[in-house]
């Protein structure tokens, strides 16, 4: 699977062993940075992550933060991202089996390598169910984008 990886400066440490973990299990990986500690804005590489995504250039992404919080809401601010924050590999499979995930935020001074290792896993190793009630939340979701862009002033 290709994979769009990118980071602020909390997540950097992590997003390098996860890098090489992703190439170990036959990823190919879009790394979009930040690749030094100097202290970024997360929103900056989120948005990297989900462009990437939505271009087509990577069929899912991941996204470091600190706690991946910011990361998760600015992913998500992306009409056509559904990013998770999961930290538990129940939510990381599910996710993306029900709601159709297509990005995975984790937070770098939460969590540690070898959970880190096994939520990437399951991130990427489930697949959309496809049942029609799962498609139709999925769709709703969509159509929440769409109704409340057009609202805006
Ligand atoms: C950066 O210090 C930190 O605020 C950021 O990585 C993240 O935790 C935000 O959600």
């Amino acid at each position: 699977m290709r994979i769009a990886l990118g980071c602020d400066h909390g997540g950097l440490e992590l997003k390098k062993l996860l890098h090489s973990f992703l190439e170990k299990e036959g990823h190919t990986v879009l790394n979009v940075g930040t690749d030094t500690p100097a202290p970024v804005d997360y929103p900056d590489y989120a948005r990297k992550v989900a462009e990437a995504v939505l271009g087509g250039k990577a069929e899912r992404g991941i996204m470091v933060c600190g706690s991946g919080v910011g990361a998760c809401v600015a992913a998500n601010k992306l009409p056509g991202i559904r990013a998770g924050l999961c930290h538990d590999t129940y939510s990381a499979r599910q996710g993306v089996e029900h709601d159709d995930i297509n990005v995975l935020c984790l937070g770098g001074r939460i969590v540690g390598p070898e959970l880190a290792y096994e939520l990437v896993k399951a991130f990427t190793a489930a697949s959309f169910s496809n049942a029609e009630r799962h498609a139709r939340r999925r769709d709703k979701v969509t159509a929440l984008e769409d109704e409340f862009r057009e609202k805006r002033p």
